[in-house]
């Protein structure tokens, strides 16, 4: 029996895109190793976003090259692919094949001539939905991507030349795939896509829908009970959207929208046109409907031009919203993208300097919300055991991590109400609710 071994990188996009991919080359009859050497085909799922993680694609290449069997396919997919382009075969010789974040269903063409070099980092469109394997039992949680690509043109993200322009896939497909979840096994429903919230799909009688109709949807399903979605650009959480956390107590009371910035001018140079004042009346509107919501975000620091006040901004924004669950990224200059010909570059030690308190500050607004937690019984959902098998991984609503010890019962509940005992900075502890 072949055997094939695939490595993601980035974002939840990628992991549900190598969930596909496992689906299809199973189909095949092919199985799944996580040994190099013992593989026949090997991909590396990646992620450009940052130039670290783009370097790290590499150097992983050049060790695969030395490791595998000499018969062995190797190659990318993703977003490094896209980048790349036909430059990664120049930098890895012997590279199979290269397929882009749109193109990774043609990876079966390799495996029918495997003396080819195999190259298309095309936009094609939704296509790849349509063309792999659906999962016959889904897992607990499903992740089902209803966008991809953006229209906002960041000026330091590379996504929408990898990924390309924003496309909503059809309602209806989408639907299709929530209920095929619901009955097959899915407790709780994650919409995914890079601006997630953009989502806008015209049917052939004019007929507009929205995120908001997708989750009523997703709603009606009895077996989902936690619904959420990412990621969420701040000015397109439009009133339906806000107030569907008021109307729809599946809705988990948690939402990734990332500000990137808290200084207005590095806002502007950014091209995210929208005010402090706008996003913290989201914010208020959010509150409004939902008492109870969290927000999280993404932070960049170091963009080009950014100085110690426009830093202080964004340390006064992370304390005026109390965000959760956040993470914060030195500034990365990507290739095709404008920040990276803008002047004013700011030195990587200083960059360095206020990722470090960014940070410290956000693990100090988490242990705060964590520990805010003590008392109180939040329904969650079983990810598995840990490392150990002693104890039962959950997710609460706010998407913290909570460890209970595993009951004698060989059975467990997949959806607990569980009393929250302790908490630290990374995670918190719990018994089941009596
Ligand atoms: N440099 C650093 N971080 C970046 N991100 C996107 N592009 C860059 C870049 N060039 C971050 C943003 C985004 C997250 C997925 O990655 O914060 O929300
Ligand atoms: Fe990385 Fe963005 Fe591509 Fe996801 S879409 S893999 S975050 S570059």
């Amino acid at each position: 029996m072949k055997k094939f071994f695939i490595q993601t990188f980035g974002c939840q996009m990628n992991v549900y895109d190598s969930q596909r991919i496992i689906n299809m080359l199973e189909s095949y009859g092919m199985q799944q190793t996580d040994k190099i050497q013992d593989a026949d085909i090997i991909i590396l799922n990646t992620c450009a976003v940052r130039e670290k993680a783009t370097n790290k694609v590499f150097s992983a290449l050049g060790r695969i090259k030395q490791s595998k069997k000499p018969t062995a396919l190797f190659g990318i997919i993703g977003c490094v692919a896209r980048e790349a382009g036909e430059t990664a075969f120049k930098r890895i010789p012997d590279l199979n094949f290269v397929l882009g974040p749109q193109s990774y269903h043609k990876l079966p063409l390799i495996l029918s001539n495997p003396d080819a070099k195999l190259l298309n980092i095309d936009l094609g469109g939704l296509e790849k939905f349509d063309e792999l394997p659906q999962v016959e039992k889904s897992p607990a949680l499903a992740y089902i991507p209803i966008q991809e690509g953006c229209n906002h043109c960041c000026t330091y993200c590379i996504v929408p030349y990898t990924r390309g322009r924003e496309l909503s896939r059809p309602f209806k497909d989408v639907v299709k795939d929530v209920i095929q979840a619901a009955n097959t096994g899915a407790v709780e429903i994650c919409f995914l896509g890079q601006n997630v919230n953009g989502y806008k799909y015209i049917d052939s009688d004019g007929k507009v829908y929205k995120l908001s109709d997708l989750i009523k949807e997703a709603a009606k399903q009895d077996n989902i009970k936690r619904i959420r979605f990412t990621s969420s650009y701040p000015t397109e959480m439009t009133d339906d959207l806000i107030n569907m956390f008021k109307t729809e107590p599946k809705l988990l009371p948690f939402l990734n929208m990332p500000i990137q910035s808290g200084s207005m001018s590095v806002l502007k140079r950014m091209n995210r046109p929208y005010d402090l004042n706008q996003y913290i009346d989201i914010v208020d509107k959010l509150k409004a409907a939902r008492p109870d919501i969290q927000i999280s975000s993404d932070f960049i620091v170091g963009f080009p031009g950014e100085t110690e006040d426009d830093f202080e901004d964004t340390m006064k924004i992370a304390e005026k919203i109390k965000y959760i669950n956040s993470y914060s990224f030195k500034y990365s200059p990507r290739p095709h993208t404008a920040a990276a010909l803008m002047e004013d570059q700011i030195p990587e030690a200083m960059k360095k300097q206020r990722l470090a308190k960014l940070d410290s500050y956000l693990n100090e607004l988490q242990r705060q919300f964590n520990e805010s937690c003590i008392g109180k019984t939040l329904e969650c959902l079983c990810e598995g055991l840990d490392k150990t098998g002693k104890h039962l991984i959950y997710r609460t609503p706010y998407m913290q991590q909570c460890v209970v010890n595993k009951p004698a019962e060989i059975t467990w509940p997949i959806l607990a109400r569980i009393d929250i005992t302790e908490a630290n900075k990374a995670s918190l502890r719990g018994t089941f609710s009596k």
